[in-house]
């Protein structure tokens, strides 16, 4: 903007008086323009806007590709030690931005879960003040019919998925397995591994309860906790037909 020099001659009043009135114009207009973009807000509760049509209030939103479509409502598994939490708090963020409403716990006592490790219940979340839920992030399991009692059936389901080693050498570390098990020595992962199940077993137990503040009872965090969080029932973990059938019927898209 350029700058402007006003002198107290009567051109110079003039000049200020137009510059005014045309400032007046324009707050006139962006307040006009603010109070359309609250309905569009508001209509996003019902119908998936393209990115395009909402770059008004999102204004953080620079991805502007006309093609793709901003879904908003949506189910976010977290899974263990994967990244999720920076991908939640980019989804608290995301319905936010668009007062949108989450499914939120009860947050009791040691409640700041959906249901987890078990899938959602309407005892785990608190009353929705809209029409319907739009986000669900908090932790809970994957189960198609126990979220679609919660979430607008047209909702998308995301999750994250990390490479298993990878994965399970970062939750041994993370959960302390190998001071929880009591396990000493230089390499606690190969002593871990020479006994998985056993090892597993006394982790899981009441007894190493006090020592696993995190973790409830009986929940493993090395043996398949991808899988659990996905629903995939333990008993089917040895059968790669039965997993390879759920995982189709779940029909997650991926993106890698
Ligand atoms: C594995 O799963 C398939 C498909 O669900 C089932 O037909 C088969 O009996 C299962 N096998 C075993 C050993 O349980």
């Amino acid at each position: 903007m350029a700058a402007v020099q006003v002198k107290y001659r009567p051109v110079g009043v003039l000049a200020v008086l137009i510059l005014l009135s045309t400032l007046a114009v324009i707050f006139l207009k962006s307040g006009r323009k603010t109070r359309a973009l609250t309905k569009d807000l508001q209509s996003t509760r019902s119908a998936p806007k393209t990115v395009r049509d909402c770059l008004g209030y999102c204004a953080c939103l620079r991805y502007t590709d006309p093609g793709c479509t901003e879904k908003i409502n949506l189910v976010f598994i977290r899974t263990e030690r994967t990244g999720s939490d920076v991908l939640a708090s980019m989804f608290h963020r995301f319905g936010h931005e668009r007062k949108l409403e989450f499914v939120l716990p009860r947050g009791g006592e040691d409640d700041l879960h959906l249901g987890w490790p078990g899938p959602v219940q309407l005892r785990h979340y608190r009353p929705r003040h809209t029409r319907h839920f739009n986000l669900l992030v908090e932790r809970t399991v994957y189960n198609k019919h126990a979220l679609r009692d919660v979430i607008p059936h047209d909702a998308s389901y995301v999750t994250v998925l990390r490479e298993p080693w990878a994965q399970f050498k970062s939750a041994f570390h993370y959960y302390r397995v190998g001071t929880v098990v009591g396990i000493q020595g230089d390499d606690p992962i190969a002593e871990f591994l020479q006994r998985a199940q056993f090892y597993d077993d006394v982790y899981t137990s009441s007894a190493a309860g006090s020592r696993r503040p995190e973790v409830p009872d009986g929940v493993s965090v090395t043996h398949n906790p991808m899988a659990r969080d996905l629903g995939i029932s333990e008993r089917l973990w040895n059968n790669v037909t039965a997993i390879n059938e759920q995982i189709k019927e779940s029909s997650m898209g991926s993106v890698s």
